[in-house]
């Protein structure tokens, strides 16, 4: 005779990408408690043990009820031994050790805070901490040389903390809508990142703009940014140009996760009226990233831009791995046919790596 955890243990499939996950599950506790290690170990560089907790975490999110006892997760993908005394400790006490003292720990809080400044990453912040900066206003005191990125992510620290909800989100679209089709007719404006998985709020707003007639997204991005700066709707502007075509590693084999697209990281400038400012203040700053790419592009943009980043990272591991396909933002190579496979939508993109199509609600992981 079985115990009786082992007939109610789960079943998961091994990719984030063949799983449906929501944005509510029946494993807070647990999720947040390894998502909190997976963050420690980004902020420490320390990318194969994120990996690790991060696939771990989703694992839980996709569960269909709480687990009770660590029996119930025998066989489960992506469980290493680190992750299952995590959980176990949870199961039992309500916490985990390491998770505590991670979270009190003065490095982790201070990487927190400095790379909680839009344009800090962690290598910086790390060097900061080592010259003894460990929150904002020593930064402020000290010496230290900003970038203009890191100047305006410091003089609108609290703001771009704050989450931007759902309405800053319509009201950010309807802006980005009202230039794009006022300066080029027929041009299309698409919410992306999380915001399309269905959160209700988001440390920034993401959108895709396009075309549809092929060529003629080219020179969007300088017509909008413009307009926006003329409107007085920028705080901050950063534009990159598209850098696919010349890019020396090839359509289909980017050298890195980032893709190529020409794109804006902006700060955004909301009156009263278009949000909800503090109180006392008339305004407030919003991070938002604009992605111009063309139509024949659109459907691994739209992909690859929706998230979550840990569901982009199984889609590319289940090509490389599973299919030999190299999928990126911009095209998906099929390694064995040696040929690029076209996609008009998501859901052929699925279809061509022999996925079952996750909408983007489900993308969740
Ligand atoms: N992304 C990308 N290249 C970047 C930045 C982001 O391809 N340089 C992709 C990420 O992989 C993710 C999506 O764009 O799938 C959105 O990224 P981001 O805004 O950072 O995350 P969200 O999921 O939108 O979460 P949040 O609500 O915190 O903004
Ligand atoms: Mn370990
Ligand atoms: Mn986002
Ligand atoms: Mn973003």
């Amino acid at each position: 005779i079985k115990p009786a955890e082992e007939t109610c243990s789960f079943t998961v499939p091994n990719y984030a990408c063949q799983r449906r996950t929501q944005l509510h599950h029946h494993n807070p506790s647990l999720s947040d408690a390894l998502t909190l290690l997976a963050e420690n170990a980004e902020l420490n560089e320390d990318d194969g043990r994120a990996v690790a907790f991060r696939r771990a975490a989703a694992v839980l999110k996709a569960l269909p009820a709480e687990v009770t006892s660590v029996s119930q997760l025998k066989g489960l993908p992506c469980l290493g031994e680190h992750s299952l005394r995590v959980i176990k400790d949870v199961l039992k006490d309500g916490s985990c050790s390491e998770v505590e003292t991670t979270k009190h720990s003065q490095r982790f809080n201070a990487l927190k805070v400095l790379t909680g400044i839009f344009g800090v990453g962690v290598k910086t912040a790390d060097r900061w901490i080592r010259d003894g900066i460990f929150n904002l206003q020593q930064l402020r005191e000290s010496q230290t040389t900003l970038n203009r990125a890191q100047q305006a992510g410091l003089d609108h620290y609290e703001d771009l903390n704050q989450p931007v909800t759902r309405a800053d989100a319509d009201s950010i679209t309807e802006i980005v809508q009202e230039a794009v089709s006022s300066l080029f007719p027929g041009a299309q404006v698409t919410l992306t990142g999380g915001f399309r998985r269905g959160k209700m709020t988001g440390h920034d707003v993401d959108f895709l703009l396009t075309h549809p007639e092929e060529g003629r997204e080219e020179g969007l991005m300088d017509k909008v940014v413009s307009w926006l700066d003329s409107q007085g709707l920028l705080l901050y502007q950063k534009t990159s140009r598209n850098s696919y075509l010349e890019s020396r590693d090839g359509p289909g084999r980017p050298s890195s996760n980032m893709d190529r697209f020409e794109r804006c990281f902006a700060i955004f400038k909301l009156s009263r009226g278009q949000t909800s400012p503090p109180a006392g203040h008339q305004w407030r700053a919003v991070r938002v990233d604009l992605v111009v790419t063309p139509i024949s592009q659109f459907a691994f943009a739209l992909l690859g831009w929706t998230g979550s980043k840990l569901f982009e990272r199984e889609l590319r591991r289940w090509a490389g791995h599973e299919k030999a396909m190299s999928l990126s933002s911009h095209a998906l190579f099929d390694k064995t046919q040696k040929r690029y496979l076209r996609a008009s939508s998501e859901e052929e993109i699925f279809t061509h790596l022999g996925l079952s199509f996750i909408p983007p609600s489900q993308r969740n992981a």
